[in-house]
C-alpha cells in the first residue's frame, strides 16, 4: 500500500499575523483530502498563534528550522527541545535556503535531525541539487551524499522523518522539474532507503517533492509512483493550496 500522501505548506519568511489567521481560517474552513497528512510551517514567531488557530483540526504544525542544542547562548536560535514543549511536532530541516544563505553544511543538517527525533519531533528532511549540479549530472549523487550524512547520525529509525526533494533550481523559480525529473530522483532515493535503511522502512518512507509546485502542475506529480506529496513555498500562501492538498482527489 503506498504510503500515506503529505502535503507541507512551508510559508518561509512570509506574512503577518492577520494575514496568517486568515489563511489558516481558509484551511480550516475547506474540504480537505482526509486521506492527506496537512502539515504548515509558519515563522516561528506565528507558531502559537497558528496553534490556537487550529485547535479541533487536523493540520499540523512545523518549525522552519532548529537548533540542536536543547538551551544556551545561542543568540536567534529556537531549538528543537523549545518545539517540542511548544507541542509543536514537526520541524523542516536541511532546506536548500538554510545549506546555502545561512551555510548548514550536511553534517549540520544530520545533528539538527538527530536531535529533532531524539526531542520526540518529525522532521521533513530536504535534499537537492542546484542547477551547476543537475547540469553535471551529479543530481543523484549529491541527494545520496545528503541522505548518507542524516544516515550516519540516524542509522535506526526513519520512521519520523519525510525525505522533501527539493530541486534547488526550481525554488521559487516557477520552473518546475517535469514528472519524469522528479521521479527519477525520487526513484533513487527510494532505491537508497532500500539499500541503506533497516528492513522494511524504505516501504513506508514518504519521498516529497518541493520546487514551484502549483495547483496547475500537482496533479500530474502526484500520478508519479514515486511521489507521495509535495512541500510547498509560494503556493502554501494563496487558496490554491487546498487544490494542492487535494491533489490525489
Ligand atoms: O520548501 C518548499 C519551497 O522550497 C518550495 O518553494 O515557492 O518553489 O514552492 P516554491
Amino acid at each position: 500500500m503506498a504510503p500515506r500522501f503529505f502535503v507541507g505548506g512551508n510559508w518561509k519568511m512570509n506574512g503577518t499575523l492577520s494575514s496568517g489567521k486568515e489563511l489558516i481560517s481558509t484551511l480550516t474552513g475547506a474540504k480537505l483530502d482526509p486521506n492527506t497528512e496537512v502539515v504548515i510551517a509558519p515563522p516561528a514567531l506565528h507558531l502559537l498563534g497558528a496553534q490556537q488557530a487550529l485547535q479541533g483540526s487536523k493540520i499540523a504544525l512545523a518549525g522552519q528550522n532548529a537548533y540542536h542544542k536543547a538551551s544556551g547562548a545561542f543568540t536567534g536560535e529556537i531549538s528543537v527541545s523549545q518545539l517540542q514543549d511548544a507541542s509543536i511536532p514537526w520541524v523542516i530541516l536541511g532546506h536548500s535556503e538554510r545549506r546555502t544563505l545561512f551555510h548548514e553544511s550536511d553534517a549540520d543538517v544530520a545533528e539538527k535531525t538527530a536531535a529533532a527525533l531524539s526531542s520526540n519531533l518529525s522532521v521533513i528532511l530536504c535534499v537537492g541539487e542546484t542547477l551547476e549540479q543537475r547540469e553535471a549530472n551529479e543530481s543523484i549523487n549529491v541527494v545520496v551524499r545528503q541522505l548518507d550524512a542524516v544516515l550516519s547520525k540516524v542509522p535506526q529509525d526513519w520512521s519520523k522523518i519525510v525525505v522533501a526533494y527539493e530541486p534547488v533550481w526550481a525554488i521559487g523559480t516557477g520552473k518546475v522539474a517535469t514528472p519524469e525529473q522528479a521521479e527519477e530522483v525520487h526513484a533513487a532515493i527510494y532505491k537508497w532507503a532500500g539499500e541503506k535503511l533497516p528492513k522494511g522502512q524504505a516501504e513506508d518512507l514518504r519521498v516529497i517533492y518541493g520546487g514551484s509546485v502549483a495547483a496547475k502542475n500537482c496533479k500530474e506529480l502526484a500520478n508519479k509512483p514515486s511521489i507521495h506529496g509535495f512541500l510547498v513555498g509560494g503556493a502554501s500562501l494563496k487558496p490554491e493550496f487546498v487544490d494542492i492538498v487535494n491533489a490525489k482527489l
